[in-house]
């Protein structure tokens, strides 16, 4: 089976949050399973400098305005098409926003580009290459379907998985137009969206299958609380979509061989991680200490219910706890961290910004993560945090719920639990999840355990690749039969 996975960011190439690394781990999830992938991506700096090796496949005159090519070639251990079109994508920076923070005023036109290129490769525009599958991620991704569907010439099946469905892609008509997209598009009503135009809308309404990144996210989106005005689309499809759960690049995170670690270890040296922690308090600034050391590493951002932290600091600390952040949003969160951090020297250390490797350090020398989250399709913080031993302290929406166990006391009893998890995610429980977790912490036995658990619990792409490729193949028509058969 051959699927073009066709995203805006792709780790290691070019990363904002999960979405970076789901793309990313996706093909070599996969290739066990009879599934070959190439991952489409705007050609940005980044992605143009990864690929200096890779040849030209195709020539556009007229890409949205401008000549472009696409450009393959192995790259971060990928097999990546970039599409090298400098008027839309060679800019500095983060891929969605411009300078100002603010996102840029074509990315209708980079998206739509992106998911245009996704379609004419569909049609053959690559010698010897014709994808039975376009696997579409979130908005920048929704019109793959809506190319496919209405103008001529391509015969791929569609898959749109939703990573987050509050970027919906929203435009006015003005641009549509410009998008090159079939007339019939608009008579259709598959575009329409609150009187403007949605990318991710289209996908929704058009793709042959839709699943998003977890499967409490899958029922919450058909819920008007989660749905953000998507919810009666989703309802209709319900037979359409799917909850397959994100797993982790298991390499990638391996407390036993992380460079990024000063001291490896496994679910049996657990003990070794201390080395891990003091590089952290002195990495941070931090006092030595009786209490947990929490963390975050987050977008500081409203989904991620991190608002919600600044309020509880001075508790947090006066029980015994300190806490590390690593992360960048809003600006009146990263402000009311620094004045945390500036309240409790030696016990609160912040670095507003973007830090891989020190990401890594944190999950390996931290006590506990903090995942406060509103609302949360998957998560990806809190498998890490398992992964590591770093208890995973997080609000019961989405992915969270699906992948962490309450240690309440009954849990510790039958030795199941494996984190805190809390409801609603409000300030409130908050404050009793983080005195919960001090208590916790308290009992180094019942704390070692729920760590080793942790280590040892299944965060792995194994059982999510297997769904991927039955869905690709019950596309497809085949049945796992066939399959067995080649
Ligand atoms: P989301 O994609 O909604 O931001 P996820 O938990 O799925 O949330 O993924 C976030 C990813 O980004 C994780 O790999 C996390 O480690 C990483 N990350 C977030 N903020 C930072 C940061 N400031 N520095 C380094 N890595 C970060
Ligand atoms: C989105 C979601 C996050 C998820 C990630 C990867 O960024 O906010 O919950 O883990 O996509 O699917």
């Amino acid at each position: 089976m051959e699927v073009l996975s066709v995203a805006a960011e792709a780790y290691p190439l070019i990363k904002t949050g999960g979405l970076a690394d789901v793309v990313g781990a996706l093909p070599a999830a996969l290739a066990p399973h009879g599934v070959s992938m190439r991952v489409l991506v705007p050609g940005y700096p980044k992605v143009m400098a990864a690929l200096s090796s890779g040849r030209e496949v195709h020539g556009f005159d007229d890409f949205f305005g401008e000549e472009a090519r696409l450009v393959a070639g192995r790259a971060g251990g990928l097999d990546v098409i970039a599409i090298d079109a400098p008027h839309l994508y060679d800019r500095p920076g983060n891929p969605y926003l411009g300078p100002d923070g603010k996102d840029w005023p074509d990315n209708w036109q980079r998206f739509a580009g992106l998911s245009y290129a996704a379609y004419e490769i569909s049609r053959g525009r690559i010698e010897g290459y014709r994808p039975d599958i376009l696997h579409c991620h979130d908005w920048q991704a929704g019109l793959v379907p809506a190319y496919a569907r209405f103008n001529p010439g391509s015969t791929a099946k569609t898959v749109v998985t939703v990573h987050n469905i509050a970027f919906q892609g929203a435009f006015g008509w003005d641009v549509f137009n410009g998008l090159r997209l079939d007339y019939e598009a608009a008579r259709s009503g598959a575009i329409e969206y609150f009187g403007g135009i949605s990318f991710l809308k289209a996908g929704l309404m058009l793709a042959d299958a839709v699943t998003t990144v977890s499967p409490t996210y899958a029922h919450e989106i058909r819920t008007a609380d989660y749905g953000m005005g998507l919810e009666g689309l989703l309802q209709e499809r319900a037979e359409t979509v799917a909850g397959i759960l994100n797993g982790i690049d298991t390499t990638e995170w391996n407390p036993a061989t992380d460079p990024a670690l000063v001291q490896p270890y496994t679910a049996s040296t657990i003990a070794q991680r201390a080395a891990n922690r003091a590089a952290l308090e002195e990495r941070f600034g931090l006092e030595p200490g009786e209490g947990p050391i929490f963390s975050v590493v987050s977008r500081l951002t409203w989904q991620k219910g991190l608002d919600m932290l600044p309020p509880r600091i001075d508790d947090l600390v006066a029980q015994g706890g300190r806490l590390v952040v690593l992360g960048s949003g809003e600006q009146w969160i990263e402000d009311a961290f620094a004045g945390a951090a500036l309240r409790h020297p030696g016990k609160v250390g912040v670095m507003i910004g973007y830090d891989e490797k020190l990401s890594h350090l944190i999950q390996g020398g931290a006590d506990a993560i903090l995942i406060p989250s509103r609302f949360e399709p998957c998560g990806l913080t809190q498998l890490y945090g398992l992964r590591y031993g770093c208890i995973p302290v997080v609000s019961r929406v989405g992915g969270l719920a699906d992948t962490v166990i309450d240690a309440n006391e009954a849990a510790i009893e039958a030795g199941v639990g494996t984190g805190v998890v809390f409801s609603p995610a409000t300030e409130v429980a908050l404050a009793e999840a983080i005195r919960r977790t001090i208590a916790l912490f308290a009992r180094p036995k019942v704390w070692h355990k729920m760590q080793r658990r942790g280590m040892k619990s299944d965060v792995s792409w194994d059982l999510s690749a297997e769904k991927y490729a039955d869905l690709y193949g019950s596309l497809l028509g085949h049945t796992r039969d066939d399959d067995s058969d080649d």
